[in-house]
C-alpha cells in the first residue's frame, strides 16, 4: 500500500515545524487504523521563542505550517497559536485545508490539534508532523496511541504520550508524528500531545470519544485542562491548577483573534483582566443595561438581527440584546470578563457567542446588522483610532448601525472615563459612516441617583463604500 502511495499534499515550513499529508487509495479497515509514531525530541525553548517572535509581517508561508495566523496569545503559562493553510497538489491530484491549533504549555508540553478538511473523495490520509530541533536532539519520549471515531462529522485520532518506548531519534531528526486517521466526509482530525524540550513526557487523561475533546495534562507539577472544541469556529478553553488543587488559571477561553503580544501587549491584557479579578466590581460594571441602548431597541431604531458588542466586559448589554432576540457575538480582551459574562448569560438562560478578541484586530466574521460599544472606543482610540475604525468597517456592511457610548470631552470633572472631542469623533468615522445622531447625555442608568459623567451617544450608519 505504502509503495503505491501518491504524494499529493506536501507542506514545507521555514521555521522548524512541518507536516505532510498523503492522500491515497482508501485502504481496508485494518490498514486505515494503522498508526506509526516516531518521536524524538524538539527544542521547546527555540519553538517558544519562534512563537513569541511571531509577527504579522513574516513572509509567507508563515511559521509552524500555517499560511495565515488567525489567533495568537502569549501568556505566562502558555502560548496559543491558531492558523490556517490551504494546499494544492502541484500534480493536480488533490488539495486540502488545514486548521491548526497549537498550545504550548510552559515549560514542556505541546498540544497540536490539526483538522484537515476538503480532502478528495475516496482517499485515505497519511498525516505526518515533524518538529525539527533548532540545535541538537535533547532526549526521547514515550508515546501510546488511541484511535476513535467521533460522533460528529469528522474522524479523529488522538496521539498522546504514554508508556510505549520508542527508538532513540537520530541527531537532528527532531520529533516526528506519523499517523493515518480515518477520513469521513472529506475530513479528519489528529490531536497530538507531546513532551518536548528534553523534559519528561506529560501524562494525559482524556476520553478520546468526547467531542469537544477534554484533555487533562500533567505538565510538570501543574494540572492543565484543555478543552478542544468540536466546531472550527469555537476557541476552546484552558484551566490550570497547582499540585494542591489551588487555582492558578481559572477556566477561560483561548483566543479567537490575534491578541496584543510582546511585553507591552501582554501587560495590556493583564491590566484589563485585573480589573475583573479584583474583589470589587469595576466601576463601569453596574449590571444595568445602558439607557441609550434600551431606548434604541424599544423604540425600534435598532431591530433584532446579528449584533456584535465591542469590549463587552462582563456582558450586561450583550445579555440584554440576546434576551431581546438578537443573535449576539461579544468581544473582549479580558478573559476573566468573558468568563464572568458567560456565567451571567447561563444564569439568564440566554446564549451569546463570547470571543477573546482584540477589537483592533478582529478575525473574519460575517458582517453584523448592529454594532454596540460602551466604553471601549474611547480608550482604544487613544492609541489605535485608525485600526478601530478598520475593524468597525470589517464587522459591518452597508446600512449596518453602530451605537457608541463614549466619554465626553465637555465633562468638567477631572476623573472618570477617557473623553473624546466631537471633532475627533467626526474625524474618526466620517469616511465610512453617516451620523444619525451625536448627542450629549450621561453614563448613569435608570434608577441611579448619580447620573454620572457626561457621555456621547453616537449612532452611525455604515456608508455604501
Ligand atoms: C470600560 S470597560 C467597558 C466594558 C463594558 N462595555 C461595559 O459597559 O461594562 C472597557 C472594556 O473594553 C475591553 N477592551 C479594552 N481594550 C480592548 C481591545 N483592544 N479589544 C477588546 N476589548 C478591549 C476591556 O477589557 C473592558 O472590558
Amino acid at each position: 500500500m505504502m509503495r503505491h502511495a501518491v504524494v499529493v499534499l506536501v507542506m514545507f515550513v521555514s521555521l522548524g515545524l512541518d507536516s505532510q499529508v498523503w492522500a491515497r487509495k482508501a485502504p481496508g479497515p485494518a490498514a486505515s487504523k494503522r498508526v506509526e509514531l516516531e518521536l524524538a525530541a524538539s527544542d521547546l525553548a527555540a519553538l517558544k521563542k519562534r512563537a513569541e517572535q511571531y509577527h504579522a509581517s513574516l513572509p509567507k508561508p508563515q511559521p509552524l505550517g500555517m499560511d495565515e495566523i488567525v489567533a495568537y496569545e502569549e501568556h505566562k503559562h502558555f502560548v496559543c497559536i491558531v492558523g490556517r493553510a490551504a494546499r494544492k497538489d502541484p500534480r493536480g491530484a488533490g488539495s486540502y485545508s488545514l486548521l491548526r491549533r497549537m498550545v504550548l504549555l510552559k515549560p514542556s508540553t505541546l498540544v497540536v490539534d490539526d483538522r484537515i478538511t476538503d480532502l478528495p473523495a475516496g482517499k485515505a490520509l497519511h498525516w505526518k508532523l515533524r518538529l525539527r530541533p533548532a540545535k541538537a536532539v535533547r532526549g526521547m519520549f514515550d508515546v501510546t496511541t488511541g484511535v476513535a471515531r467521533s460522533p460528529v462529522n469528522v474522524s479523529y485520532m488522538i496521539v498522546r504520550p504514554g508508556d510505549v518506548a520508542l527508538a532513540p531519534a537520530k541527531k537532528g531528526s527532531g520529533v516526528i508524528v506519523d499517523a493515518m486517521p480515518a477520513v469521513k466526509d472529506g475530513a479528519a482530525r489528529v490531536v497530538s500531545i507531546l513532551g518536548v524540550g528534553g523534559r519528561q513526557a506529560p501524562s494525559v487523561k482524556s476520553d478520546s470519544r468526547d467531542v469537544p475533546l477534554v484533555l487533562d495534562i500533567l505538565n510538570g507539577s501543574l494540572n492543565c485542562k484543555i478543552i478542544l472544541p468540536a466546531g472550527v469556529d469555537e476557541a476552546g478553553t484552558i484551566a490550570i491548577t497547582g499540585s494542591k488543587g489551588e487555582k492558578i488559571l481559572p477556566e477561560r477561553l483561548l483566543p479567537s483573534g490575534i491578541l496584543p503580544h510582546g511585553p507591552k501587549g501582554v501587560k495590556l491584557l493583564a491590566s484589563w483582566d485585573s480589573r475583573y479579578t479584583r474583589k470589587n466590581a469595576a466601576p463601569w460594571d453596574t449590571r444595568r443595561v445602558a439607557v441609550e441602548l434600551k431606548k434604541a431597541v424599544e423604540d425600534g431604531t435598532i431591530k433584532p438581527g446579528r449584533a456584535v458588542v465591542l469590549g463587552c466586559g462582563a456582558g450586561t448589554n450583550s445579555i440584554y440584546l440576546a434576551s431581546k432576540g438578537f443573535d449576539v457575538t461579544a468581544l473582549d480582551i479580558a478573559p476573566t470578563a468573558l468568563a464572568m459574562a458567560g456565567a451571567r448569560a447561563d444564569k439568564a438562560k440566554v446564549s451569546v457567542r463570547w470571543m477573546l478578541v482584540d477589537v483592533t484586530k478582529v478575525p473574519k466574521l460575517k458582517p453584523f446588522d448592529f454594532l454596540f460599544d460602551r466604553g471601549c472606543y474611547h480608550g482604544v482610540r487613544r492609541s489605535n483610532a485608525e485600526e478601530f475604525v478598520t475593524s468597525a468597517r470589517r464587522l459591518s456592511r452597508s446600512g449596518s448601525k453602530f451605537l457608541i457610548l463614549a466619554g465626553n470631552a465637555n465633562e468638567a470633572r477631572h476623573y472618570g472615563p477617557p473623553r473624546v472631542k466631537e471633532t475627533d469623533i467626526r474625524k474618526d468615522f466620517t469616511s465610512s459612516f453617516d451620523f444619525t445622531w451625536l448627542r450629549t447625555t450621561q453614563f448613569g442608568s435608570d434608577g441611579e441617583k448619580n447620573k454620572g459623567p457626561l457621555m456621547w451617544s453616537i449612532l452611525l450608519t455604515r456608508k455604501d463604500k
